[in-house]
């Protein structure tokens, strides 16, 4: 079968080369793709938000499953073209994923399902949003409704600073119409995870539990970014304190939203805080995560082409059970980028050190931000590489991502040096 992957991120490159190792793929196709993706598969010159153009494309060319990466198309209701089109895809609809594209429509849901999340409330005047926040007298995260980029949500310390995050999302409109509503909801402590689940019909198989790093710098310094590395599972996560992420946030999201008459379908990825209370959703997506999706594919041994498209038929019940196959090495991702990232970098670096890296054994350097000029790989985003790796422990998962990571080198390359290192070092239980 044929199968088209639409995005241009690490996440996408992924995909196309886990997709490409399932015997039932002949070809797999990336919109628009980057040089990892075109070395895994065909990149076709498409964004990943021109819907039209990819309904043509996979139309004209008989793809069997179309995977979609960003939320933006998903939003935009590519799963609702392409299902009209009489087309495969996995993906939520356009209604499903407001869960992703309205903070408001997701924070509702929990309130109305009784599931675990930051106290909150939303405002669509600068006003009143700022009397609330005077009268709080702990600290608050202030986030726009809308899709921002990764950018929307903003951690604050003062008061003072949730005013300013007032003035710059609601008066400066710095996010657009995304900004017009907002979510003023409590700051919380603890450790942040990302549990993710397949979801289809009544079927929820929770994923390995991954954990992010978002800050730009070691030890969590600087500026959030979109991820500057992850690894897989993240043992914090145990199994008792997964089952109850199940039945206490998985599966409640997943009913609410059928009542709703927003079925979901789809990958159901829940950001969460770990708190002295227990586990708190600070946000849904509705797609896999980048970064965390590098490692996890790495260690996912279950053909994905047949996984995917099972899932796509409403036929995930299938693979239910403890039937998703798992390598039970720990997995690293570490993420390099460019130099100004996540403000203004520089693109078109020229990249060495690509092919030594992949002569490394359970080494893969999926790509984000790059591109093929004749015979040379360059930059083309702030986030160039994910260098991924499998260890017998995490300690010698980290070894060996990092060895593969010296090997490469671009004008202003940065990374963190501490990915991973918040896991334990000692051997993970064999599951
Ligand atoms: N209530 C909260 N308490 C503490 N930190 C938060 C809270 N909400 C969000 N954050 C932090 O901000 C980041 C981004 O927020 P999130 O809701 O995931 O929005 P987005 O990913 O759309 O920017 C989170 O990953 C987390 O680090
Ligand atoms: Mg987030």
């Amino acid at each position: 079968m044929k199968v088209l992957v639409i995005g241009k991120g690490g996440r996408e490159h992924a995909l196309a080369w886990k997709l490409a190792q399932s015997p039932r793929v002949s070809r797999v196709y990336c919109a628009p793709g980057n040089a990892g993706t075109g070395e895994d598969g065909v990149n076709v010159e498409i964004e990943a938000n021109e819907l039209d153009k990819l309904l043509r494309f996979a139309r004209k060319e008989n793809i069997d499953l179309t995977v979609v990466g960003p939320e933006e198309p998903l939003t935009l209701g590519i799963v609702d073209q392409f299902t009209r089109a009489g087309l495969r895809i996995f993906g939520p609809t356009k209604a499903a994923a407001e869960l992703e594209g309205s903070k408001v429509f997701a924070k509702e849901l929990m309130r109305h399902a009784d599931i675990p999340t930051a106290e909150y409330r939303v405002f669509d005047h600068p006003d009143p949003a700022r009397r609330y926040v005077e009268s709080r007298d702990y600290p608050l995260v202030v986030k726009a409704d809308g899709l921002a980029g990764g950018k929307g949500a903003i951690v604050c310390s003062t008061n003072e600073e949730a005013l300013a995050a007032v003035e710059l999302i609601m008066v400066r409109e710095a996010f657009g119409a995304a900004g017009r509503r907002v979510v003023i909801e409590k700051r919380l402590e603890g450790q942040e995870v990302s549990v993710l689940a397949l979801v289809s019909g009544r079927t929820i198989i929770p994923l390995p539990p991954a954990q992010d790093h978002k800050a730009a710098f070691d030890g969590d310094e600087g500026p959030n970014t979109g991820g500057m590395g992850a690894y897989c599972p993240a043992s914090l996560v145990t199994l008792d304190l997964m089952r109850e992420i199940e039945s206490s946030i998985l599966v409640p999201t997943v009913h609410a939203m059928k009542r709703s008459r927003r079925a979901f379908r789809g990958i159901l990825y829940a950001g969460l805080m770990l708190t002295n209370q227990g586990p708190r959703v600070l946000e849904f997506n509705v797609r896999l995560g980048d970064p965390e999706c590098q490692p996890m594919l790495m260690r996912l041994k279950t053909d994905m082409a047949e996984l995917l498209f099972a899932a796509a038929d409403g036929n995930l019940d299938q693979f239910e059970g403890g039937r998703l196959e798992w390598d039970p090495r720990p997995a690293v991702c570490v993420v390099l980028a460019s130099k100004g990232y996540p403000g203004s970098y520089q693109k078109g670096r020229a990249i060495a050190g690509l092919a030594e890296a992949a002569k490394l054994p359970d080494v893969k350097v999926f790509h984000a931000g790059t591109r093929r000029v004749d015979d040379r790989v360059v930059t083309d985003g702030g986030r160039v590489l994910g260098v991924t790796a499998l260890g017998a422990d995490l300690a010698a998962a980290r070894e060996k991502c990092y060895q593969a990571v010296r090997r490469i080198e671009f004008g202003g390359m940065f990374y963190r040096r501490d990915i991973g290192a918040r896991g334990p070092m000692r051997p993970l239980p064999q599951s």
